[in-house]
């Protein structure tokens, strides 16, 4: 045997030594994204629906609104660009939207659970979780009858078998548990139902799975309890705030949300022996930065940059984008804070382009994943 053999030979071995990680050492070349969720992955779901998120929102980046309710980009585009892929259409957005790379069926204050009140009434989008699959199901079919009718099509929609290739991305959960106390239910109410909206979300799962989807990447809920829209409109007791000014109930009822949610993926590995699921700890993640804001390069950790007033800066009904009369002049609300890169929160409700970013860049590794694998191995199955 040559010497470089011996070398390559005992590599290997104890690269096997090692098991796993030999298998997960390829890269999986994701062709497509299509991603699932609420208003922390929207690319213009609900503004396509319902009207423009309007400016500053979008200012960082995009240099207007872009359809994010964020000052630029979310952590989904972070994830769309570290693959190499566009930033995701939202699969409403008629005008201008390739889909060649996937689609994005998520809209800002969507459920899992469809919800029994209209936009209007409580804040809430219609295009809950079932209504995300019905649209990916109609996309999904759609692709297959126009990609044979005309060869413009193929610029547009993705290959067939970018369906089975795909990382399937979710980010939903938050607005099943404000839903309930928006609607005065005690923290035991709303913990009744999470089983009930973590079936319907394993639901889905199987759906897409059915028809083709391996590759599942699946954030937990965030710390909810830290931000403004819950802090200033569900008046905590100072007992119930914790160090990093969060209010600890609604944290709660969130962790418990994350630990029913892995159960669920263990669960869904069982009855899905082909799909890779990627649990992913965005909670953890959240917390530390805005608990250790500071630590982080961060100056503002609870209160809003575009908002208009109170402790957090935010007002539930004068949002950023807004407009009020004074002096029977129209003045845009919430005027942006003058570095929204030093702050954690955006609008009360989101987080900031540089929060998104360093969040992106704590899970693009694996380190906060289940198993603990990297976004572009995530295609890889452990059992
Ligand atoms: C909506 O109402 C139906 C019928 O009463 C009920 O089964 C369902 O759980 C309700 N949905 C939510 C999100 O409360
Ligand atoms: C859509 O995007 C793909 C990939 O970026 C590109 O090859 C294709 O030409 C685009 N389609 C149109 C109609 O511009
Ligand atoms: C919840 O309680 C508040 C304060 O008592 C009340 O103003 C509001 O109308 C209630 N909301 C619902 C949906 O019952």
């Amino acid at each position: 045997m040559e010497p470089h053999w011996l070398v390559i030979f005992g590599l290997a071995l104890s690269l096997t030594s090692l098991g796993k990680t030999v298998l997960s050492s390829t890269h999986c070349d994701f062709p497509a994204i299509f991603n699932f969720g609420d208003s922390n992955s929207d690319t213009g779901g609900l503004s396509a629906a319902f009207g423009q998120a309007a400016a500053p929102h979008g200012e960082s980046y995009f240099h207007g609104p872009a359809g994010r309710y964020c000052d630029g980009r979310l952590v989904i585009d972070f994830i769309a660009e570290s693959l190499g892929l566009p930033y995701l259409n939202a699969y409403l957005d008629a005008v201008g939207s390739n889909f060649t790379h996937g689609a994005n069926f998520a809209t800002a204050g969507s459920t899992v659970r469809p919800q029994n009140t209209t936009l209007h009434q409580s804040g809430f989008s219609p295009f809950s979780l079932n209504v995300q699959w019905y649209q990916f199901n109609d996309f999904h079919r759609r692709t297959q009858v126009f990609l044979n009718k005309e060869r413009v099509f193929h610029e547009l929609l993705p290959k067939k078998e970018h369906f089975s290739r795909a990382l399937y991305t979710f980010d939903i959960g938050q607005n099943d548990l404000t839903a309930g106390y928006f609607l005065n239910m005690s923290t035991d109410q709303v913990r009744a139902y999470v089983p009930d909206v973590l079936a319907q979300f394993r639901d889905i799962v199987k759906y897409i799975y059915g028809q083709g989807g391996r590759s599942f990447w699946i954030h937990n809920t965030g710390p909810v309890g830290c931000l403004p829209y819950i802090l200033d409109r569900l008046k905590f007791t100072a007992a119930q705030v914790d160090k990093a000014g969060c209010a600890t109930p609604f944290n709660d009822v969130a962790q418990y949300f994350n630990r029913k949610l892995k159960q669920v993926v263990v669960q869904l590995r069982k009855d899905l022996p082909r799909a890779a699921i990627t649990y992913v700890d965005v909670y953890s993640v959240k917390y530390s930065l805005i608990s250790q804001a500071k630590k982080h390069g961060f100056e503002e950790s609870l209160r809003a940059c575009c908002g208009h007033g109170g402790k957090y800066n935010y007002n539930m009904h004068l949002g950023c984008g807004g407009k009020i009369k004074v002096h029977g002049k129209e003045v845009l609300v919430g005027k942006p804070c003058k570095d929204p890169a030093a702050w954690i929160n955006w609008d009360g409700v989101h987080y900031t382009q540089a929060a998104n970013k360093w969040v992106f860049d704590q899970i693009v590794g694996g380190s906060f994943s289940d198993p603990p694998i990297p976004l572009k191995q995530a295609c890889h199955r452990y059992s």
